[in-house]
């Protein structure tokens, strides 16, 4: 059993958002796995990266597509990614001053934020796709 496993209840827009997500839940195992078998600083400190960059890309992205699909809460939602950088950011600047538990610390943050954040804000946005008919048939 992956350490983030994907649900069928994550599923959002059949589209580039799930892509977005499915990316990220794979980077997040990446980053478990390169801990857990004690990989040494250059591996985990680029998958950390690499996962850092992307989940402020896609919070990015998808503020721009549920600005374009005119999703109702998006000031509130706006809020609540905002809120998570911080945390992340925080993170960061540990990682910077050298702090070696920062990788678990980090795949734990963003599992768990993620699994949660996915299925009731992320959510609502398929809600608001399906009541719009913005959604592809059959999804
Ligand atoms: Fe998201
Ligand atoms: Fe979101």
């Amino acid at each position: 059993m992956a350490y983030f496993e994907w649900g069928d209840d994550m599923v959002i827009d059949n589209g580039p958002i799930d892509q977005d997500h499915h990316k990220l839940v794979d980077l997040v195992n990446e980053l478990h796995t390169a801990t857990t078998r004690g990989e040494g600083q250059a591996v985990v400190g680029k998958i950390m990266s690499e996962l850092i960059f992307y989940t402020r890309d896609h919070l990015v992205r998808e503020e721009r597509e549920m600005e374009r699909v005119g999703f109702p809460d998006l000031v509130e939602h706006k809020r609540s990614h905002a809120l998570f950088m911080e945390g992340l950011n925080q993170l960061v600047d540990k990682q910077a001053k050298g702090s070696i538990t920062i990788a678990s610390q980090l795949s734990t943050l963003l599992r768990d934020w993620l699994s949660i954040h996915i299925r009731r804000s992320d959510h609502a946005l398929r809600v608001h796709l399906k009541k719009s008919h913005q959604l592809p048939r059959g999804s």
